[in-house]
């Protein structure tokens, strides 16, 4: 097939990647030229396993190009819109500026017959307001399709995600727009992965309740890491203890930080927006989700002010600031908020991050960055573990007491043994924990 992505960000720079590297030509399209330089020189812009492989062998390959010329989208069978839906300013609300320019772009490009396909997380509504003006202009068809990647396993949920979403619209215009997009992923579909056929507003709805659920799981579990401070129970063991239960489920009960990212925080707010635009107050929960997941925050810099007694002037080691491990992202990250706040109260933070060190300098210049894990702890009075990266997990006692200045760990995401730290002289805290 012939492909146009147009935006080349997280997740169409990505997607561009995997669809040359599965055999179709390919081009990404980027209205920032130093993305499109850095792609077209093989290098991805941001961090994320297994991407610059694909990058390469697609590149390679001739089967893919980058360009900042929306009219190299002409000539291509399928279009996909992969640019951002950020938070609006002032508003809960998603912004839809970019999407509406880029399906706006490409109108003078498309050629009857064409199909636009949405991959944006987007408000319920967007997709058949977008069709209605593709048909009347060009006589494309629109199918949304929204993606589930996660960083970090971004190029493997694409090439093998666990199910395909085709929002497509009703008669031969939904069974032309199916079998296009039964061609582009022919290889998955070919190994059995489900893909689940539906109307616009259901596929727009299957990927922001995806996130609000994971969401509210995580804040589910963070509210119980509350209840556990307040009466000695740990949730770490009750996490284990319910999450053996199938219809539960251990994955994304993991207490602590709490969620970041560039998608789990806006995509509840916009949700729970939308809902109150439709008249409902269906999704108001959301405000407690999104409540219960700032307080974490809230709880690790009242613990570090417990721990020092003074914050002014005391020096903190922060391991950890991008939103989750295996990424550089930044976006909305809970360990970045702690630093800052911390650096705001007058601590001496000294950060290091595997992956995020740069990324993080860009919003946050102030804090001091260090390219190693003993250059952070050297001198510490305090340890903050905020992202949960597996050099930091296999951190033991004995080292980080030979370099810090005061025996203090606040471990914000649950991974060390509270007993191992306190037998080594720390004065340990981890939240929900005793
Ligand atoms: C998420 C969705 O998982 C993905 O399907 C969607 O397409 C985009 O948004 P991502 O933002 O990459 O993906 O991160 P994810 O792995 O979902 O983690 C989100 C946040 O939740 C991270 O900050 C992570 O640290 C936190 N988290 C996750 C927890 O605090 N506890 C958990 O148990 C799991």
């Amino acid at each position: 097939m012939r492909i146009s992505v147009i935006g080349c960000g997280y997740l169409g720079a990505v997607h561009a990647a995997c669809m040359a590297d599965l055999g179709h030509e390919v081009v990404g399209i980027d209205v920032d030229p130093g993305k499109i330089e850095m792609l077209s020189s093989g290098h991805a812009p941001f961090f994320e396993p297994g991407l610059p492989e694909a990058l390469r062998r697609a590149l390679d390959s001739g089967r893919l190009r980058f360009s900042t010329d929306p009219a190299d989208a002409a000539g291509s069978q399928v279009h996909f819109v992969a640019v951002g839906t950020p938070q609006t300013a002032g508003s809960d609300a998603a912004d839809l500026t970019y999407v509406d320019a880029a399906v706006h772009g490409l109108l003078p490009h498309l050629a009857d017959g064409d199909l636009v396909v949405g991959k944006s997380t987007v408000p319920v509504g967007t997709a058949s307001r977008l069709a209605d003006l593709v048909r009347a202009s060009s006589g494309a068809d629109l199918a949304w399709n929204p993606e589930f990647l996660r960083e970090g396993f971004a190029v493997a949920d694409t090439v093998a995600p666990d199910r395909f979403v085709y929002g497509v619209p009703s008669g031969d215009a939904g069974d032309r727009a199916t079998a296009v997009l039964d061609e582009v992923y022919a290889t998955a579909l070919a190994t059995g992965t489900p893909r689940l056929v539906t109307g616009y507003a259901t596929a727009e709805l299957v990927k922001v309740s995806a996130n609000a659920f994971l969401a509210t799981k995580i804040s589910f579990i963070n509210a119980m890491a509350e209840i556990a401070e307040a009466t000695g129970a740990d949730v770490t063991q009750l996490a284990d203890a319910i999450g053996h239960d199938a219809r539960i489920g251990r994955r994304f009960l993991n207490a602590g930080l709490g969620f970041g990212g560039g998608c789990l925080p806006k995509d509840i707010r916009a949700f729970r927006a939308r809902s109150r635009e439709l008249g409902l107050e269906s999704l108001d929960f959301l405000a407690d989700v999104d409540a219960v997941n700032l307080r974490r925050r809230d709880r690790v810099v009242d613990l570090a002010g417990e721990l020092l007694g003074e914050v002014r002037g005391a020096r903190v080691a922060v391991l950890g600031v991008a939103f989750k491990p295996d990424s550089d992202d930044v976006r909305d990250s809970p360990a970045l908020d702690v630093a800052r706040r911390l650096h705001a109260a007058g601590a001496d933070v000294v950060v290091h991050d595997p992956e995020a060190n740069e990324t993080a300098a860009r919003l946050a210049p102030d804090l001091s960055y260090v390219d190693d894990v003993p250059s952070a702890l050297r001198g510490a009075e305090l340890v903050l573990v905020l992202t949960e990266w597996k050099q930091f997990k296999a951190l033991r006692p004995a080292e980080v007491a030979a370099l810090v200045s005061g025996r203090r760990l606040v471990d914000a995401r649950n991974v060390f043994e509270p007993a191992e730290w306190r037998d080594a002289g720390f004065e340990f805290r981890a939240l929900g924990r005793p």
